[in-house]
């Protein structure tokens, strides 16, 4: 191996965040149902869970539905629900095999009864893996969880003064223990695929320094050479975190 190719390989996001974007579009291209897009896309799951163990990812989520999507006709939603009710269980075995955790993120108490069990049976099996983590973005919405940080922060405290001590004291490494970031690392890289370039809500607060990555294949058709190129990509691009290239580089003085 080269030694170029040897810095690549050292160059491995974490955390990789996936906006799954793309099943309608891909359906209607292919005369199908918006949930036969969905559901082909959830198939997708399945091979992103083993090509980012095969990477050396650590952490990988999925925005499978946003606080938004509600918004979308009854049936399509009921069908997404069902969609996770049923394939979840079927997805937990290969988990079990990748040693896959499965983390949610996002309100989940909002979700049918059936896909919250289906969840909640996912979580606990799964929660002895350590290969890799699949962080299933569900009801999640970047602002809303802002929110909910704020009001656990002001929750904390009995005291006016205690609140205002800890408020002026505030940063952003003690604000993230409100989000409930003890288990999440900040995102490095976020793809987005189907084609849109916005982040839709999405991991608003770990993404502050992720590289973007976006592409035009619609989730359904997401192969390993995609994920590939994107991480080779990634593997290519300087990150500063605010400091000049040449701090970065350590040719100057920190
Ligand atoms: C993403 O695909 C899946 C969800 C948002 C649940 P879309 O359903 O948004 O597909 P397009 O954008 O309409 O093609
Ligand atoms: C973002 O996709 C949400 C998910 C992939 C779950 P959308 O399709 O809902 O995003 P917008 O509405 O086009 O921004
Ligand atoms: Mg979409």
């Amino acid at each position: 191996m080269s030694s170029s190719e040897d810095q690549i390989n050292q160059r491995v996001p974490q955390h990789v965040a996936i906006i799954m974007d793309g099943n309608g579009r891909w359906a209607k291209a292919q005369g199908f149902s918006r949930l036969e897009g969905h559901k082909q896309g959830a198939k997708r799951l399945r091979d992103v869970i083993h090509w980012a163990r095969d990477a050396g990812i650590k952490q990988v989520s999925l925005y499978a539905f946003s606080t938004e999507n509600w918004k979308r006709p009854k049936l399509e939603i009921q069908g997404l629900m069902a969609l996770m009710a049923t394939m979840l269980p079927l997805e937990v075995p290969k988990m079990m095999e990748e040693g896959a955790r499965l983390l949610t993120l996002g309100d989940t108490s909002k979700l049918p009864w059936l896909a919250r069990k289906a969840l909640q049976r996912a979580v606990k099996a799964t929660q002895d893996n350590t290969s890799v983590d699949v962080i299933l973005c569900l009801n999640y919405g970047g602002q809303q969880e802002i929110i909910e940080g704020i009001q656990n922060f002001c929750a904390n405290f009995e005291t006016a003064s205690e609140k205002e001590a800890s408020l002026a004291a505030l940063t952003p490494e003690l604000f993230a223990a409100y989000l409930g970031r003890e288990q999440i690392l900040p995102v490095d890289l976020l793809i987005r695929t189907g084609g849109e370039k916005r982040i839709s809500n999405f991991h608003l607060w770990d993404a502050a320094y992720a590289e973007l990555y976006f592409t035009d294949t619609n989730w359904p058709a997401y192969s390993e050479s995609d994920l590939k190129a994107a991480l080779d990509d990634y593997a290519r691009r300087e990150r500063r975190f605010g400091k000049t290239s040449e701090q970065v580089q350590g040719v100057e003085n920190e």
